[in-house]
Order: C-alpha cells, then sequence, then structure tokens
C-alpha cells in the first residue's frame, strides 16, 4: 500500500529533536520556528514532558470514559487557573478540528439554533461543521456544504450587527489571530461586538484558540486582549506538545446533559499526562512571558528590516508578508539557513516557535533573514 499523496513534501527526513532544534536523517541540525504547525510549545522532547508520559505509560496508558479517571481532574483545576477561568467545565477530545465540531454542536443544544456566524479568512479544521465554518471551498465537500454558517467580514461590526438583527444566530466562531489566513488580529472592540451581540441574542460566542491559544500570544488565550469572556474557548495544537490531544473549555451556563458529547480516545491517560506535562512546564518556566518578551523582540527588529510589506502579530505568532519578489525567502530560510518556518497565502512567512525560544535563536533567525532581504 503506498501513502494517500494529500501533501506536498519537503524532501526532509527528521530523526531527532531537543527544544527548538531538529535533526534530519544526514545529521543536518535546523531550527525550528513552525514547530509542526504551532503544535511544539514547550519545545521538543522536553526532559519533564518525556518522564511524565514515559511514567504514565508503565502505569495505564488508556482506559475508556466510563470510569473516573483522576488525571482529567487534576488537569481540568490546573486548566481552569493557568487560563483564569476556574469555573468554566472541561470536556476533552482529540483534535482542533473536533474541538470546534463540539463548541458548534453544544452552542446549537443549548439555544436550539442552527446558525453560525464565520469570518472571511477563517480556518476551522476539516470535518463536517468545522470545515463548512473554514473559508476555503477547495476544501469543502458538496457534503459538508451547508446554508447554516454565514461568513462576514474580519472586524466588520456592522456587519456583524446586521447578521445578528436578520438571523437566528446560535453561535459566533473566531479566532483571536487568524493564523491560515494570514496572522490577522481581531480587534478588541469587534471581540467586545461579539461579547455584546451574544449577550444580547442569547447566542454562544466560540473562541477558537487552537493555534492561537495556550500562551503563544502572550496571554492564555488571545482572546484576552479584548478584557471579555467568550461561552466557549476551543484548543488542541500547543496542548500536547505533539500528543494528540484538545478540548473545549466550556462556560458555567451551559450545562451538561449526559451523552449529548462523547468520544472514545479523548481525555486518555496518556494524553492528560502529556497535557498536564505541558501546562506545568508553562507555568514553572514562566513561558507565556518569554512569549511575549521574545516575539516582541522579534517584533521590533523585523519591523526594521526594509522590503517588508508589514509585521502583524502577537508574542509568538508572527506574520512576516512580503512582496511577491520575495516569494523564495521560505525557501531560502529553510534549505539556506536550515530554519524552518510556516507559510500562510499568497506570500506570508508565519513564525509559531516553541514558547521557550531563546532571544539567542531568534537572532538567529534574524539574521538569516536580514541575509535574504535585507
Ligand atoms: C485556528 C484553527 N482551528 C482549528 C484547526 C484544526 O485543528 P486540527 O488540525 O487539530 O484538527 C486549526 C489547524 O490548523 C487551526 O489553525
Amino acid at each position: 500500500m503506498k501513502l494517500f499523496d494529500v501533501y506536498p513534501l519537503n524532501d526532509i527526513v527528521i530523526e531527532k529533536a531537543m527544544g527548538s532544534y531538529v535533526w534530519d536523517d544526514q545529521g543536518q541540525k535546523y531550527l525550528d520556528l513552525y514547530g509542526g504547525h504551532a503544535v511544539i510549545s514547550i519545545g521538543h522532547t522536553h526532559p519533564h514532558y518525556v518522564k511524565r508520559i514515559e511514567e504514565q505509560l508503565h502505569k495505564v496508558g488508556f482506559y475508556s470514559n466510563s470510569i473516573k479517571i483522576p488525571l482529567q481532574v487534576e488537569l481540568a483545576e490546573k486548566l481552569g487557573k493557568i487560563s483564569g477561568k476556574e469555573d468554566y467545565q472541561l470536556f476533552l477530545c482529540n483534535s482542533g478540528a473536533e474541538a470546534n465540531e463540539n463548541a458548534l454542536k453544544l452552542a446549537s443544544f443549548y439555544n436550539g439554533r442552527k446558525k453560525i456566524i464565520a469570518f472571511k479568512k477563517a480556518f476551522h479544521g476539516r470535518t463536517s461543521l468545522a470545515v463548512a465554518a473554514t473559508d476555503n471551498p477547495n476544501i469543502v465537500a458538496p457534503v459538508n456544504q451547508t446554508d447554516n454558517v454565514i461568513f462576514l467580514p474580519f472586524n466588520d461590526e456592522a456587519a456583524l450587527e446586521a447578521a445578528f438583527r436578520q438571523n437566528e444566530i446560535s453561535s459566533v466562531i473566531i479566532e483571536g489571530i487568524q493564523g491560515v489566513g494570514g496572522i490577522n488580529i481581531a480587534s478588541d472592540s469587534f471581540l467586545k461586538k461579539v461579547r455584546s451581540l451574544c449577550d444580547g441574542y442569547n447566542a454562544v460566542f466560540i473562541a477558537d484558540s487552537v493555534q492561537c491559544g495556550y500562551g503563544r500570544s502572550g496571554k492564555f488565550y488571545s482572546h484576552d486582549f479584548a478584557g471579555v469572556d467568550a461561552d466557549i474557548y476551543t484548543m488542541a495544537k500547543g496542548m500536547g506538545n505533539g500528543f494528540p490531544v484538545g478540548a473545549i473549555s466550556i462556560a458555567p451556563k451551559i450545562q451538561p446533559k449526559h451523552f449529548m458529547l462523547g468520544t472514545t480516545f479523548g481525555g486518555n491517560h496518556l494524553a492528560c499526562a502529556a497535557a498536564l506535562a505541558v501546562l506545568e512546564v508553562i507555568e514553572n518556566e514562566e513561558l507565556i512571558n518569554n512569549a511575549k518578551t521574545v516575539g516582541d523582540y522579534l517584533m521590533e527588529e523585523l519591523k526594521k528590516l526594509p522590503h517588508i510589506k508589514e509585521v502583524r502579530g502577537r508574542g509568538l505568532m508572527i506574520g512576516i508578508d512580503l512582496p511577491e519578489e520575495l516569494n523564495m525567502v521560505k525557501k531560502n530560510l529553510l534549505f539556506k539557513h536550515k530554519i524552518f518556518t510556516g507559510e500562510a497565502k499568497p506570500n506570508v512567512i508565519r513564525l509559531l516557535p516553541a514558547l521557550n525560544i531563546t532571544r539567542g535563536e531568534a537572532d538567529i533567525f534574524l539574521q538569516a533573514i536580514k541575509t535574504e532581504i535585507g
């Protein structure tokens, strides 16, 4: 059997990884500012993470959600504390799409409505409702198409108000910083408007924090910058530092009923051990502060460089918008300078490094990009 060919691949095989570095099968070392798409939050193979998972594996790796799993309670308590949402409730699943799928479904159970507001350039995942709320017709199969999703321009308060007046809205789903869409920040005043309209119409505010959450922005959820709470936060990526785990954090006003949500693998013992290890490292090593400090430094320095159209972002979620004539920079960073970065269409380099990247590692990148565009 061969692989189903759904990704264009770089001809690189990674065999070893540590901190912000990976090594290929030829022994070549690379600086990783991509983290396998914002997944590596506490650095590759962090010793505490390895130890916590290893120890758990020797005890019990999996049992279903039909029994009590104290690690889930421990995780809920820790996440509630670090995210500043101690009165919220945790439902565990396995990926970002699944988190959004459950959030949209839960919102509809809550208010009995069907219509969802999503935004231009949004990405929420590839499963049925999540992909229907994603602004990319190329990845929406005919079976996923629905008129239950209304796409509005990002940060357009008048359009949002009009959509609420004209429809019975169940939920609004919004990334605090659009990732796949090219690092676009939801303005504070727009998120406040989402909050007040959801309150006014009893709709559910869903903060997709799958990519921009978990401390990456310099706050636990990037939506926190607006100073308002969402009703449901969805998360995955950085939550497990590579172990597949996702979750939704649910406001107290949304009450559970047995069997309304469920999962076989979600919240298994190993996933909880991984997620707990991540939170412990984020807390002990003050990684949210580091994300802010190194992120601010990177953006400040990048803004001094010539030829860049715009530098956007918060913390360690940074977009470098380049003109078309500089479309080789990302490839050159990888193959000449041995630095992994991410991209967004049409020509935006995305930096999504581990939250414990050092200033020295940031300097290596700055030096490399200077030689490419300076
Ligand atoms: C904002 C956002 N939401 C949801 C997802 C989907 O997550 P997953 O690939 O884990 O299903 C992604 C993935 O890139 C994302 O960036």
